[in-house]
């Protein structure tokens, strides 16, 4: 199986581009490695897929329309993983213009080269931030998701409904999954599990934003690179006129609050954080909470992985890779 993924450097990118390789793939990654956040991490990932025959890096930004076209016309991929984005609700604040550059343009860019060599499956990642100012929770799919707090939101919507257009007019198969603030090892270090440990272990304060109320429906990487795998093997066919397209949450349903998080990692490292309550920032949404039911019907499967479980895998890598 010849698999593209694109932000293959990133977080997600790397762990599935780690287990399609070790079950055999061949896997071409695409990354730009811009200096986000630290490129050395970036090169770690990579470097690590770089043991496996089967892994080409290909260094190069999705939203160069030819150079992407011409990597599609050379290894012709049957599945294409598309992960590459700005991501980030707080850059947002900062650099709107790098969302419609990497998320909209460059998501453009990966459904023309998908028009030009069809693959047998397109799966995008989108994100809960699409959900806005929606009242109606759990989450779920069908939800018009018209009502974006950030400019990361309004980019990823956007790429869905151009997603869906692709879809309609050249028949090709995509799947868009909304991830549920995923954290786990080799994770990133904008997110909050991350600045908490740095934090907690430099001895520095931790703004909790909203007051440490607001709640996440947290997704450990394992869990959710299981689910990505299982649909992946589940292209949406399109029945009659409708477009071979569906959106799929990926997350739990077990929204957890912030500080019940905080507290988490602090018993983890067995060292008390020094809590700073501050209010939300503008664009932030207060809850978090998947409707899994449809994931659970294509898959049977739904994240399980506690909280519990999986920030302590997290505190282990990061021991151990800082050294600390
Ligand atoms: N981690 C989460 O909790 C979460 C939640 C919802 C959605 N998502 C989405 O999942 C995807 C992966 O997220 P992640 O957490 O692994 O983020 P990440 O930032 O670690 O990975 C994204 C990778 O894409 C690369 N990239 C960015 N713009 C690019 C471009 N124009 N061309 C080529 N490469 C580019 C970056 O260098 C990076 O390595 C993103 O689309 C993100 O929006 C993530």
């Amino acid at each position: 199986m010849r698999v593209l993924i694109t932000g293959s450097a990133g977080f997600i990118g790397y762990h599935l581009a780690e287990r399609l390789l070790a079950q055999g793939a061949v896997v071409a990654g695409v990354d730009d490695m811009n200096p986000y956040y630290d490129v050395a991490l970036k090169q770690a990932r990579h470097a690590r897929l770089a043991r496996y025959p089967g892994f080409s890096a290909h260094i190069q930004d999705v939203a160069d329309r030819s150079a992407l076209a011409a990597l599609f016309a050379t290894f012709r991929p049957e599945l294409v993983i598309h992960l590459a984005a700005q991501a980030g609700v707080r850059h947002a604040l900062i650099a709107p213009q790098d969302y419609l550059h990497s998320n909209v343009e460059g998501s453009f860019s990966v459904l023309e080269a998908c028009r030009l060599h069809p693959p047998r499956h397109l799966l995008m990642a989108s994100t809960s931030s699409v959900y806005g100012a929606s009242t109606r929770i759990p989450f779920t799919e069908d939800d018009p998701a018209d009502t974006p707090l950030n400019i990361y939101a309004a980019s990823k919507r956007a790429m869905e409904l151009i997603a869906h257009s692709h879809a309609h007019l050249w028949r090709l198969p995509v799947t868009a999954f909304r991830f549920f603030t995923v954290y786990g090892p080799w994770g990133r270090p904008d997110m909050a599990l991350f600045t908490f440990t740095r934090r907690i272990l430099a001895g520095e304060p931790i703004a909790l934003h909203g007051h440490g109320e607001m709640e996440r429906d947290f997704t450990y990487i394992d869990d959710l690179v299981e689910a990505v795998l299982r649909l992946a093997e589940r292209p949406p066919q399109g029945a009659g006129a409708a477009a071979p397209f569906r959106i799929v949450n990926i997350g739990g349903g077990r929204p957890v609050r912030l500080a019940d998080f905080l507290a988490e990692v602090e018993r983890g490292l067995g060292r008390q954080a020094q809590r700073q309550l501050v209010p939300a920032l503008p664009g932030e949404l207060r809850i978090t909470w998947a409707d899994p039911s449809r994931l659970r019907a294509l898959t049977g499967y739904v994240p399980q992985t506690p909280i519990s479980v999986g920030v302590p895998a997290f505190l282990r890598w990061y021991r151990e890779f800082y050294g600390v």
